[in-house]
């Protein structure tokens, strides 16, 4: 395909994988000085998922990409392109979307991977749909992969009650104009709160050493209260943004669907774009925050318990580390 003009964009398929040991915020108040009543409160959170010693990030987004595939009626080997969102990688390097291909056979993909932390799945929505319409892809697979478990600090109680592992995955594919359902992106990013949420230790700044291990630099660091004023903030105004470029009210969204961090966020973010709470859909009990997969998890929910139809506005919206943020919006 070479016409840009012509090329439309539509979701073939989603699909999910949580892997099945579950911890308990009861559970927690045996690991660390917390209480199920404090978690609750403050977040929403009830349980999380961790992944088994033998399942990195790639092989959850394997599995959740077959469930993707499934769905969408295609082979590994229809697929053009591979995304995948982490900031839980198999390794430094390689990307972790090579893993994915090597496991799911997808041998005919273009792999790479975004660290765009939690905004992580709507940065590869654009870059994805930005791809198709240039016309070098057909089938997109993305996938937000995470096992998070891997990056927390299990004797920090302010960061590791909040995170969790899974991965979710989206099949985008070319379709006729006529057919189109994506309908805009809107990211952004401010590098100067680049350390209010991050692993400080273990990259090139401050390689890996016995230093890091014993100041514990290695973990996912973060200043809790900062980082909620400021998700609530980007979150509404690229959701504001996004629905204005698209000529869509709040009151045509069927379904906002935010990276689910915190209910406390979900419920500020709803409120102050005047939308009805249960109109925002919400999984952040179940699963905790598993950064870039928790909103194609949530989206895969909302298809196969059958809660969106032709034509319904869906508005994903997401904030993370960097900072950065984005909000994506599908005509069903
Ligand atoms: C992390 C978060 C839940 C903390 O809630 P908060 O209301 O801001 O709580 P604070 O940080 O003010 O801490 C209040 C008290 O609870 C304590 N506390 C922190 N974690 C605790 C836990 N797991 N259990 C019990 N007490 C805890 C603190 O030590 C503090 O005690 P102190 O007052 O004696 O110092 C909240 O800031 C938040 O959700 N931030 C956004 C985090 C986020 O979304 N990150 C992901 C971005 S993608």
């Amino acid at each position: 395909m070479t016409n840009h003009e012509g090329i439309g964009i539509r979701i073939t398929g989603t699909g999910s994988y949580l892997p099945e040991k579950i911890l308990s915020n009861k559970e927690l108040e045996g690991m660390v000085d917390t209480t199920d009543e404090w978690i609750q409160t403050r977040t929403g959170i009830v349980e999380r998922r961790i992944a088994a010693d033998d399942q990195p990030s790639s092989a959850l987004g394997a599995l959740a990409s077959l469930n993707a595939l499934d769905a969408a009626g295609l082979t590994p080997e229809d697929i053009d392109l591979i995304i995948v969102a982490t900031i839980s990688p198999d390794k430094i390097f390689p990307n972790t979307a090579c893993f994915v291909q090597k496991r799911i056979g997808a041998s005919n993909a273009t792999c790479f991977s975004v660290e765009a932390a939690c905004s992580g799945f709507v940065y590869i929505m654009a870059i994805g749909a930005a791809l198709i319409r240039t016309g070098l892809y057909s089938h997109a697979l993305l996938v937000g992969a995470e096992k998070l478990s891997s990056i927390i600090n299990w004797n920090d109680r302010s960061t590791c009650v909040l995170f969790g592992d899974g991965a979710g995955a989206v099949v985008l594919s070319a379709c006729a104009p006529e057919d189109n359902t994506y309908l805009y992106s809107k990211l952004g990013s401010d590098g100067n709160y680049t350390d209010i949420l991050h692993v400080p230790g273990g990259g090139s700044a401050i390689p890996f050493s016995a230093d890091v291990l014993k100041n514990e630099l290695h973990y996912l660091n973060m200043s809790g209260q900062e980082v909620f004023k400021l998700a609530v903030n980007t979150m509404v105004a690229a959701a504001v943004e996004t629905m204005e470029a698209a000529n869509v009210t709040k009151d045509d969204i069927r379904w906002l669907v935010p990276h689910q961090a915190n209910t406390r966020i979900i419920h500020s973010v709803a409120k102050r774009l005047d939308m009805p709470l249960e109109r925002a859909y919400i999984n952040v009990d179940k699963y905790g925050n598993t950064s870039g997969a928790t909103i194609p998890i949530a989206l895969d929910e909302i298809v196969r318990n059958g809660l969106v139809s032709k034509g319904d506005y869906v508005l994903l919206v997401a904030f993370g580390g960097g900072l950065t943020w984005g909000a994506n919006l599908i005509r069903w």
